[in-house]
């Protein structure tokens, strides 16, 4: 099994389908920025939800418990999920 520090997660990013590498257990919001990419962001530990997305496919997790005020239920059930917190595990867009 590979070393998670060494995992690499492929993030494309809609609209324009750009993909983005995600390194051992970096950051959503980290491997956006390393890439040139600027996205808004507010509190950036998960008790805003400035930063939410929508996630078509793939898995994520959270350094650290998400307020409940920020995702819907409706959201949780339909995977929005929030950037700043998000731990790729593998191909999301
Ligand atoms: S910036 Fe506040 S929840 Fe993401």
């Amino acid at each position: 099994m590979a070393d998670p520090k060494d995992v690499e997660n492929d993030i494309t990013v809609l609209p324009d389908g750009l993909h983005v590498i995600a390194v051992g257990e970096e950051t959503l919001l980290k491997a956006l920025g390393r890439a040139g990419l600027r996205y808004r962001v507010g509190c950036k530990r998960g008790g805003c939800g400035v930063c939410k997305l929508h996630l078509l496919a793939g898995e994520v997790r959270y350094e650290r418990p998400v307020a409940d005020s920020v995702l819907t239920d409706d959201e949780r059930v339909e995977l929005h999920r929030l950037l700043t917190e998000a731990l790729e595990k593998r191909g999301a867009s």
